[in-house]
């Protein structure tokens, strides 16, 4: 059966060549008799697996040695407690952008445990901007400013991030490795697996190691990042196939050309897509000019009918997960890392066409 491009915000498409490699190496892997599930987490061949996936990281994102990277699991949801538990010292406060969904759900976690100080709040103006590091009220003292470096629902992304005193704690989750950025800029980065790096069921955290000796003794030991960093993510059973995957996937980018190439790959894409987008007002992109995401595209049509009728013949059409999130309705392409440039052009053309049938 021929494959559809798959427009899906998460999880999300994976590269082909991953999806292959995996096939070809599902039942014997590296000549063990088995499949990479079913061997011990503590082996040899399975210890290759994951020194490599961490290896490829640090080079692709040039991490420095000060910083642990560790492959956990509770996705990104538990990420938004597991940092205030960690980092949100008693009396402290926590700075946070409002910037959408992802972000309110984070700053929702951060109250449960302590101070948090809402640096800039975007919900008035219905979460389409990023704003300018000016804009942010931020307290002197701050155990830390978390933002959301790409917000998946709403289709906004940063351009810059904002220089913070406090260490800069981000959600990657839905862009990470789409370009290059400088992880000396912050003090913890985390995202779930599922759009850039590889299945569900992993969690990447990037955590400078001395904030780790932040956490309360009383917090229980797998809540820790300080568990979890002197055998990196062995404490307990990984997810082996996640890890197993996101190195397949490392390698995939590493192919392309790594990060910079990977940047203008997305800008490309992106640029297609939002060209046609501007190019009639038959289509009402959601997301601020100057605050668009170069992952997911959102946009609305003149009627949720019209909307409804776009995704049924697109998913006929072989395009598929045009849906915007259930919170906000509408229209989205999350074009990450593996939607190829081609998938892009076919939404394009069959945009053209919904156009001139149905304007
Ligand atoms: C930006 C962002 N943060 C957090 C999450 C939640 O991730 P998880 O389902 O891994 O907990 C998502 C999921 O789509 C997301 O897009």
């Amino acid at each position: 059966m021929a494959r559809i491009f798959n427009f899906q915000a998460g999880p999300a498409a994976l590269p082909l060549p991953v999806l292959e490699k995996a096939k070809e190496e599902m039942t014997d892997y590296a000549a063990a008799g088995m499949s990479i599930m079913e061997m011990s987490h503590r082996g040899k061949t399975f210890d290759a697996v994951i020194k490599a996936a961490e290896a490829n990281l640090r080079r692709l994102l040039s991490i420095p040695d000060d910083y642990a990277v560790l492959f956990l699991q509770g996705g990104a949801s538990l990420q938004f407690a597991m940092v205030p538990l960690n980092l949100l010292g008693a009396g402290k406060t926590a700075d946070y952008v409002n910037t959408g969904s992802w972000a309110e759900k984070a700053i929702k976690e951060g109250k449960l445990v302590g101070n948090v100080n809402i640096a800039w709040d975007g919900k008035g103006d219905k979460f389409m901007k990023i704003p300018a590091e000016s804009e942010l009220r931020l307290t002197p003292g701050a155990a830390y400013v978390h933002i959301t470096s790409n917000e998946t629902i709403g289709g906004i992304q940063y351009g810059a991030y904002p220089k913070t005193e406090a260490p800069l704690a981000a959600d990657m989750s839905s862009d990470i490795l789409c370009r290059p950025f400088d992880v000396k800029r912050f003090g913890i980065i985390y995202a779930g697996a599922q759009k850039n790096l590889g299945p569900s069921g992993v969690t990447l955290v990037i955590i400078r190691k001395d904030l780790a000796e932040r956490a309360p003794e009383k917090l229980s030991t797998m809540l820790k990042y300080k568990t979890h960093i002197p055998e990196p993510s062995l404490y307990n059973t990984p997810n082996t196939w996640g890890v197993y995957i996101l190195k397949l996937v490392t390698e995939w980018v590493d192919s392309l050309g790594g990060l910079d190439k990977l940047r203008q790959i997305n800008e490309k894409k992106a640029a297609l897509l939002y060209d046609a987008l501007d190019g009639s007002p038959y289509w009402k992109p959601c997301a601020r000019k100057d605050s668009r995401s170069i992952m997911n595209v959102t946009w609305r049509l003149g009627s949720e009918a019209l909307e409804e009728k776009f995704v049924k013949e697109a998913t006929k059409a072989g395009l598929d997960g045009l849906k915007g999130h259930r919170s906000v309705g509408g229209l989205r392409a999350s074009i990450y890392n593996a939607v190829p440039a081609e998938g892009v052009q076919a939404l394009v053309q069959f945009m053209k066409e919904f156009e001139r049938k149905n304007g």
